[in-house]
Protein backbone atom coordinates (compact mmCIF):
# COMPACT_ATOMS: atom_id res chain seq x y z
CA UNK A 1 0.00 0.00 0.00
CA UNK A 2 1.33 3.50 -1.05
CA UNK A 3 0.38 6.70 1.40
CA UNK A 4 0.74 9.99 0.27
CA UNK A 5 3.07 11.97 2.55
CA UNK A 6 0.50 15.19 3.87
CA UNK A 7 3.48 17.61 3.88
CA UNK A 8 5.04 17.18 0.84
CA UNK A 9 2.68 14.74 -1.10
CA UNK A 10 5.68 12.42 -2.10
CA UNK A 11 4.44 9.15 -1.81
CA UNK A 12 5.76 6.58 0.49
CA UNK A 13 9.03 5.33 -1.27
CA UNK A 14 9.19 1.84 -0.45
CA UNK A 15 12.51 0.55 -1.71
CA UNK A 16 16.03 2.64 -1.19
CA UNK A 17 16.43 2.61 -5.00
CA UNK A 18 13.24 4.33 -5.87
CA UNK A 19 14.69 7.31 -3.62
CA UNK A 20 17.87 7.03 -5.58
CA UNK A 21 15.84 7.10 -8.62
CA UNK A 22 13.88 10.48 -8.02
CA UNK A 23 16.84 12.15 -6.53
CA UNK A 24 18.85 11.24 -9.87
CA UNK A 25 15.76 12.42 -12.02
CA UNK A 26 15.83 15.30 -9.93
CA UNK A 27 18.88 16.35 -9.70
CA UNK A 28 18.98 16.99 -13.80
CA UNK A 29 15.75 18.47 -13.51
CA UNK A 30 16.84 21.51 -11.01
CA UNK A 31 20.57 21.81 -12.15
CA UNK A 32 22.23 20.06 -9.06
CA UNK A 33 25.79 18.60 -8.80
CA UNK A 34 25.91 16.33 -5.59
CA UNK A 35 29.51 16.56 -4.09
CA UNK A 36 29.78 13.42 -1.39
CA UNK A 37 32.83 13.07 0.93
CA UNK A 38 34.08 9.83 1.06
CA UNK A 39 33.08 8.96 4.64
CA UNK A 40 29.42 9.60 3.47
CA UNK A 41 27.31 6.20 3.04
CA UNK A 42 27.16 3.69 0.09
CA UNK A 43 23.83 5.06 -0.31
CA UNK A 44 24.39 8.44 -0.79
CA UNK A 45 27.56 8.16 -3.11
CA UNK A 46 25.79 5.98 -5.13
CA UNK A 47 24.05 9.12 -6.23
CA UNK A 48 26.68 11.46 -6.00
CA UNK A 49 28.52 13.40 -9.24
CA UNK A 50 31.64 12.92 -7.37
CA UNK A 51 32.95 11.70 -3.94
CA UNK A 52 36.45 11.89 -2.92
CA UNK A 53 38.54 13.77 -0.04
CA UNK A 54 38.57 16.72 1.19
CA UNK A 55 41.13 17.67 -1.44
CA UNK A 56 39.27 16.49 -4.34
CA UNK A 57 35.93 17.99 -3.35
CA UNK A 58 37.50 21.82 -3.09
CA UNK A 59 39.01 21.21 -6.59
CA UNK A 60 35.96 19.56 -7.88
CA UNK A 61 33.59 22.43 -6.89
CA UNK A 62 35.50 24.65 -8.64
CA UNK A 63 34.33 23.18 -12.10
CA UNK A 64 31.47 21.67 -11.86
CA UNK A 65 29.04 23.13 -14.50
CA UNK A 66 25.67 23.08 -12.49
CA UNK A 67 24.35 26.42 -10.83
CA UNK A 68 23.47 24.07 -7.38
CA UNK A 69 25.87 22.25 -5.75
CA UNK A 70 24.61 20.11 -2.98
CA UNK A 71 27.41 19.24 -0.38
CA UNK A 72 26.71 15.76 1.46
CA UNK A 73 29.71 15.81 4.21
CA UNK A 74 30.39 18.62 7.21
CA UNK A 75 30.24 22.35 7.37
CA UNK A 76 33.59 23.26 6.37
CA UNK A 77 33.39 21.55 2.82
CA UNK A 78 29.98 23.32 1.92
CA UNK A 79 31.78 26.79 2.62
CA UNK A 80 34.51 26.15 0.67
CA UNK A 81 32.39 25.11 -2.31
CA UNK A 82 31.12 28.47 -1.64
CA UNK A 83 33.64 30.57 -1.12
CA UNK A 84 34.91 28.86 -4.79
CA UNK A 85 32.29 29.66 -6.49
CA UNK A 86 30.09 32.79 -5.15
CA UNK A 87 27.59 32.31 -8.23
CA UNK A 88 26.25 29.00 -7.13
CA UNK A 89 23.60 27.93 -4.88
CA UNK A 90 25.64 25.71 -2.00
CA UNK A 91 23.70 23.63 -0.13
CA UNK A 92 24.43 21.65 3.36
CA UNK A 93 22.62 18.07 3.09
CA UNK A 94 22.45 18.26 6.96
CA UNK A 95 22.60 21.59 8.78
CA UNK A 96 23.36 19.60 11.95
CA UNK A 97 26.83 18.16 10.38
CA UNK A 98 29.87 20.14 11.81
CA UNK A 99 33.22 19.39 12.54
CA UNK A 100 34.29 19.77 15.84
CA UNK A 101 37.88 20.41 14.96
CA UNK A 102 37.06 23.38 12.69
CA UNK A 103 35.09 24.80 15.62
CA UNK A 104 38.33 24.62 17.91
CA UNK A 105 40.65 27.75 17.63
CA UNK A 106 39.21 31.47 17.35
CA UNK A 107 40.87 34.00 14.87
CA UNK A 108 41.52 36.05 18.26
CA UNK A 109 44.60 33.18 19.10
CA UNK A 110 45.89 33.20 15.27
CA UNK A 111 46.78 36.48 15.56
CA UNK A 112 48.28 36.29 18.52
CA UNK A 113 50.32 33.44 17.56
CA UNK A 114 51.62 35.55 14.40
CA UNK A 115 52.33 38.51 16.32
CA UNK A 116 54.39 36.61 18.88
CA UNK A 117 56.07 34.59 15.39
CA UNK A 118 56.74 37.17 12.98
CA UNK A 119 57.97 35.85 9.94
CA UNK A 120 55.87 32.58 10.00
CA UNK A 121 53.34 31.46 7.17
CA UNK A 122 49.82 30.39 8.81
CA UNK A 123 49.06 26.88 7.27
CA UNK A 124 45.31 26.12 8.17
CA UNK A 125 44.06 22.42 7.53
CA UNK A 126 40.36 22.83 5.59
CA UNK A 127 38.92 21.53 8.58
CA UNK A 128 39.03 24.92 9.86
CA UNK A 129 35.40 27.87 9.51
CA UNK A 130 35.48 30.38 6.63
CA UNK A 131 36.16 33.13 9.53
CA UNK A 132 39.48 31.35 11.15
CA UNK A 133 40.50 30.68 7.35
CA UNK A 134 40.28 34.94 6.80
CA UNK A 135 43.07 35.30 9.58
CA UNK A 136 45.65 32.13 7.67
CA UNK A 137 47.97 32.22 4.91
CA UNK A 138 47.25 28.87 3.07
CA UNK A 139 45.07 25.70 3.73
CA UNK A 140 46.30 22.16 2.99
CA UNK A 141 44.50 18.70 3.37
CA UNK A 142 45.48 15.22 4.41
CA UNK A 143 46.00 14.54 1.00
CA UNK A 144 48.04 18.14 0.06
CA UNK A 145 50.00 19.11 3.40
CA UNK A 146 53.23 17.35 3.10
CA UNK A 147 53.74 18.39 -0.77
CA UNK A 148 52.37 22.26 -0.22
CA UNK A 149 54.46 22.79 3.16
CA UNK A 150 57.49 21.43 0.84
CA UNK A 151 56.59 23.47 -1.74
CA UNK A 152 56.07 26.79 0.15
CA UNK A 153 58.96 29.31 -0.08
CA UNK A 154 59.25 29.50 4.10
CA UNK A 155 61.25 27.20 6.43
CA UNK A 156 59.03 28.88 9.42
CA UNK A 157 55.47 27.20 9.50
CA UNK A 158 52.80 27.52 12.24
CA UNK A 159 50.31 24.78 11.64
CA UNK A 160 46.83 24.97 12.85
CA UNK A 161 44.81 23.40 13.88
CA UNK A 162 45.38 19.57 14.21
CA UNK A 163 48.87 18.60 16.14
CA UNK A 164 48.78 15.18 15.01
CA UNK A 165 48.34 16.21 11.15
CA UNK A 166 50.47 18.64 12.09
CA UNK A 167 53.53 16.31 13.55
CA UNK A 168 53.29 13.61 10.82
CA UNK A 169 53.95 16.57 8.70
CA UNK A 170 57.24 18.29 11.00
CA UNK A 171 58.23 14.31 10.04
CA UNK A 172 58.26 14.19 6.23
CA UNK A 173 59.81 17.75 6.46
CA UNK A 174 62.73 17.62 9.11
CA UNK A 175 64.54 20.96 7.36
CA UNK A 176 61.72 23.13 8.00
CA UNK A 177 60.58 24.72 11.70
CA UNK A 178 56.98 23.72 12.79
CA UNK A 179 54.98 25.65 15.42
CA UNK A 180 52.08 23.32 16.09
CA UNK A 181 49.22 24.38 18.20
CA UNK A 182 47.13 21.60 20.55
CA UNK A 183 44.01 20.69 18.43
CA UNK A 184 42.57 17.52 16.39
CA UNK A 185 40.07 15.33 15.30
CA UNK A 186 38.12 13.84 18.75
CA UNK A 187 37.36 10.81 16.83
CA UNK A 188 40.99 10.05 15.30
CA UNK A 189 42.31 10.85 18.84
CA UNK A 190 40.65 8.44 20.14
CA UNK A 191 42.49 5.69 18.42
CA UNK A 192 45.42 4.20 21.18
CA UNK A 193 48.35 2.05 20.41
CA UNK A 194 47.02 -0.26 22.39
CA UNK A 195 44.00 -0.73 19.26
CA UNK A 196 46.21 -0.86 17.15
CA UNK A 197 48.21 -4.06 18.73
CA UNK A 198 44.71 -5.43 19.76
CA UNK A 199 43.75 -5.38 15.89
CA UNK A 200 47.24 -6.36 14.52
CA UNK A 201 46.81 -9.67 17.29
CA UNK A 202 43.60 -10.38 15.51
CA UNK A 203 44.56 -9.95 11.87
CA UNK A 204 48.51 -10.81 11.70
CA UNK A 205 48.05 -11.26 7.93
CA UNK A 206 46.54 -7.55 7.23
CA UNK A 207 48.46 -4.57 6.19
CA UNK A 208 47.52 -1.73 8.73
CA UNK A 209 46.13 1.38 6.83
CA UNK A 210 45.60 5.08 8.83
CA UNK A 211 44.84 8.38 8.86
CA UNK A 212 47.14 10.87 9.49
CA UNK A 213 44.82 12.58 11.81
CA UNK A 214 45.79 9.79 14.13
CA UNK A 215 48.31 10.17 16.91
CA UNK A 216 51.45 9.68 16.37
CA UNK A 217 51.50 6.60 18.56
CA UNK A 218 49.27 4.83 15.87
CA UNK A 219 50.59 6.48 12.50
CA UNK A 220 53.91 4.90 13.30
CA UNK A 221 52.38 1.58 13.46
CA UNK A 222 50.90 1.76 10.16
CA UNK A 223 52.06 0.33 6.54
CA UNK A 224 50.48 3.24 5.03
CA UNK A 225 49.58 6.82 6.14
CA UNK A 226 46.84 9.01 4.01
CA UNK A 227 43.50 10.78 3.42
CA UNK A 228 40.80 9.02 2.89
CA UNK A 229 41.07 8.70 -0.72
CA UNK A 230 44.84 7.72 -0.20
CA UNK A 231 43.48 4.95 1.94
CA UNK A 232 41.14 3.56 -0.74
CA UNK A 233 43.80 3.82 -3.41
CA UNK A 234 46.35 1.97 -1.74
CA UNK A 235 43.84 -0.76 -0.64
CA UNK A 236 42.62 -1.66 -3.69
CA UNK A 237 45.93 -1.21 -5.95
CA UNK A 238 47.73 -3.12 -3.23
CA UNK A 239 48.48 -7.12 -3.76
CA UNK A 240 47.75 -7.78 0.14
CA UNK A 241 44.49 -9.44 1.00
CA UNK A 242 43.43 -7.96 4.44
CA UNK A 243 43.67 -4.76 5.71
CA UNK A 244 42.77 -2.64 8.93
CA UNK A 245 41.57 1.12 8.14
CA UNK A 246 42.69 3.32 10.67
CA UNK A 247 39.84 5.53 9.66
CA UNK A 248 36.48 6.80 10.02
CA UNK A 249 34.25 2.93 9.44
CA UNK A 250 32.71 4.63 6.32
CA UNK A 251 35.75 3.65 4.14
CA UNK A 252 35.59 0.06 5.39
CA UNK A 253 32.03 -0.21 3.63
CA UNK A 254 33.18 1.23 0.39
CA UNK A 255 36.54 -1.37 0.35
CA UNK A 256 34.37 -3.98 1.37
CA UNK A 257 32.01 -2.54 -1.84
CA UNK A 258 35.35 -2.18 -4.04
CA UNK A 259 37.28 -5.24 -3.35
CA UNK A 260 34.82 -8.03 -2.45
CA UNK A 261 37.94 -10.31 -2.93
CA UNK A 262 39.77 -8.74 -0.20
CA UNK A 263 39.21 -8.34 3.68
CA UNK A 264 38.51 -5.31 5.78
CA UNK A 265 38.43 -4.53 8.90
CA UNK A 266 37.50 -1.59 11.15
CA UNK A 267 40.84 -0.39 13.97
CA UNK A 268 37.99 0.21 16.31
CA UNK A 269 34.14 0.15 16.30
CA UNK A 270 34.58 3.72 18.26
CA UNK A 271 35.68 5.00 14.87
CA UNK A 272 32.90 6.70 13.98
CA UNK A 273 32.22 10.60 13.12
CA UNK A 274 28.85 11.44 14.46
CA UNK A 275 29.02 14.48 12.12
CA UNK A 276 29.44 12.58 8.85
CA UNK A 277 27.07 9.67 9.98
CA UNK A 278 23.93 12.73 10.60
CA UNK A 279 23.22 12.44 6.65
CA UNK A 280 21.24 10.40 5.46
CA UNK A 281 19.69 9.80 1.91
CA UNK A 282 16.73 11.15 2.57
CA UNK A 283 18.10 14.68 3.26
CA UNK A 284 19.95 14.21 0.61
CA UNK A 285 16.90 14.40 -1.47
CA UNK A 286 15.43 16.97 0.53
CA UNK A 287 18.13 19.30 -0.32
CA UNK A 288 17.78 18.67 -3.97
CA UNK A 289 14.11 19.09 -4.13
CA UNK A 290 14.79 22.11 -2.22
CA UNK A 291 12.85 21.50 0.83
CA UNK A 292 15.92 20.66 2.90
CA UNK A 293 19.47 21.56 3.69
CA UNK A 294 20.85 24.11 4.51
CA UNK A 295 22.14 27.27 1.72
CA UNK A 296 25.41 28.75 2.54
CA UNK A 297 25.71 32.67 2.73
CA UNK A 298 28.87 34.16 2.78
CA UNK A 299 29.69 37.92 3.32
CA UNK A 300 31.50 39.22 0.11
CA UNK A 301 34.50 40.62 2.66
CA UNK A 302 34.87 36.77 4.51
CA UNK A 303 34.69 35.22 1.45
CA UNK A 304 37.58 37.31 -0.24
CA UNK A 305 39.62 36.87 2.61
CA UNK A 306 38.83 33.23 3.49
CA UNK A 307 39.21 31.95 0.09
CA UNK A 308 43.30 33.09 -0.68
CA UNK A 309 44.15 30.30 1.28
CA UNK A 310 42.04 27.87 -0.62
CA UNK A 311 43.05 28.82 -3.74
CA UNK A 312 46.62 29.26 -2.98
CA UNK A 313 46.19 25.38 -1.67
CA UNK A 314 45.31 24.37 -5.16
CA UNK A 315 47.86 26.32 -6.91
CA UNK A 316 50.58 24.52 -4.62
CA UNK A 317 48.24 21.29 -4.54
CA UNK A 318 48.16 21.00 -7.99
P1 LIG B 1 40.27 13.75 4.01
O1 LIG B 1 40.95 14.94 3.49
O2 LIG B 1 41.18 12.58 4.11
O3 LIG B 1 39.04 13.48 3.24
O4 LIG B 1 39.88 14.02 5.52
C1 LIG B 1 38.84 14.84 5.88
C2 LIG B 1 38.41 14.56 7.24
O5 LIG B 1 37.64 15.26 7.82
C3 LIG B 1 39.01 13.40 7.87
O6 LIG B 1 38.57 13.28 9.14
FE1 LIG C 1 35.94 16.47 11.67
FE2 LIG C 1 37.11 14.27 12.58
FE3 LIG C 1 34.65 14.12 11.65
FE4 LIG C 1 36.70 14.51 9.99
S1 LIG C 1 36.28 12.69 11.24
S2 LIG C 1 34.77 15.60 9.98
S3 LIG C 1 38.02 15.79 11.26
S4 LIG C 1 35.33 15.27 13.45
Amino acid sequence: MNTDCRTCGLTELKMLKDLQQEILRLKKERDVCILAHSYMSEDICEVADFTGDSYALSVKAKTAPQSTVVMCGVRFMAETVKMLSPQKKVILANPDAGCPMAEQMDKELILQLKESLPGYTVVAYVNTTAELKTACDVCVTSSSAVKICKALPTDKIIFIPDINLGTYVKKQIPEKDFQLVSGGCPTHARMTKEDVLKAKAAHPNALFLVHPECRPQVTELADYVGSTTGIMDFAEKSDAKEFIIGTENAIVEHLQYRCPGKKFYPLSKDLVCHNMKITTLMDVYNAVSGEGGEEMVMDEKTRLAAVKCIEKMIEYGG
